[in-house]
């Protein structure tokens, strides 16, 4: 197995490695890799939907998504598509998926089905990174603070998606979804700081308005991207990205407008997040 980092401070690209297979020592290198790195991808791989559960339960839990469509046959797997005819990606904003959840996701496991002939590349950028690079003032600034997070906004029925031809697709939008996290959790497993509050599901500081917590929350959603924390995925067929949402955000660019793209995505367990 041979790692490559893809940025100096997010993602690593892993060869030697036939991930239908991967159990045991090899399957705690990659989670020892994700880890550390954020994101680990990995090249032509043969990895069919059954593959994509077998490997994932071998992981630990799945979390089924709520929100979008799921697979006809395997409703584990979230299909994350755009038709040609759609102009609306998902995921098309920085974020890190389910936050909003009292117990994250641990990660994602995306893998490339159908792909524009060019664009619809992913970018992560590193938390733990993101947080080493704040001035110290701001440090011990949000030391102690909780933030609230929350999908409702996005998902309900006259939410961000319904006002555009994404809405359609989606699933969910009676649910109510909200969660209290620390602004800087540890890494379950590594002990590293990483600054959790995400553009996309954050909306307020515990004990504050949203609008008494927009200032601060914008300067560290301005600081998480530092240029050299992030990373960027150009997909291939068979490529497959496995991410720690407690690490990283992502972004799905949507710059192939006229053509389809379909990815599979498996959401991993995770386990409740102290600072
Ligand atoms: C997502 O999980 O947010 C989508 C990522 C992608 O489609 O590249």
């Amino acid at each position: 197995m041979k790692l490559t980092p893809m940025a100096p401070r997010c993602g690593v690209e892993i060869s030697g490695v036939t991930l239908a297979q991967a159990e045991g020592d090899t399957l705690d290198s990659i989670r020892q890799a994700i880890w550390e790195h954020g994101v680990a991808v990995f090249r032509d791989q043969d990895f069919s939907p059954d593959d994509h559960i077998a490997f994932a339960r071998r992981w630990g839990g799945i979390d089924v998504n709520n929100y979008f469509p799921l697979h006809g046959e395997q409703p584990e797997i979230a299909i994350v598509k755009k038709e040609a005819d759609e102009s609306t990606n998902i995921g098309g904003a920085w974020h890190t998926d389910h936050s909003y959840d009292q117990v994250p996701a641990m990660g994602s496991i995306l893998v490339a089905r159908d792909l524009p002939p060019q664009g619809g590349d992913t970018e992560w950028a590193h938390m733990g990174a993101a947080y080493d690079a704040l001035p110290q003032d701001l440090k011990d600034e949000i030391e102690e603070l909780e933030a609230f997070h929350t999908a409702d906004h996005v998902y309900k029925a006259d939410g961000i998606y319904a006002k555009t031809d994404m809405g359609k697709n989606l699933r969910g939008q009676d649910l109510k979804t909200g969660a209290v996290h620390p602004v800087v959790v540890r890494h379950p497993q590594t002990g590293r700081k990483l600054l959790y509050v995400n553009g996309s599901f954050t909306i307020n500081f515990v004990g504050r308005t949203r609008e008494e917590s927009l200032p601060l929350l914008q300067r560290l959603l301005d600081a998480a991207l530092t240029g050299d924390n992030q990373c960027r995925l150009q997909w291939r067929p068979g490529t497959v990205a496995i991410w720690d949402n407690r690490t990283t955000w992502h972004n799905a660019l949507n710059d192939y407008q006229g053509h389809r793209r379909e990815m599979h995505r498996i959401t991993l367990s995770g386990e409740p997040l102290a600072a």
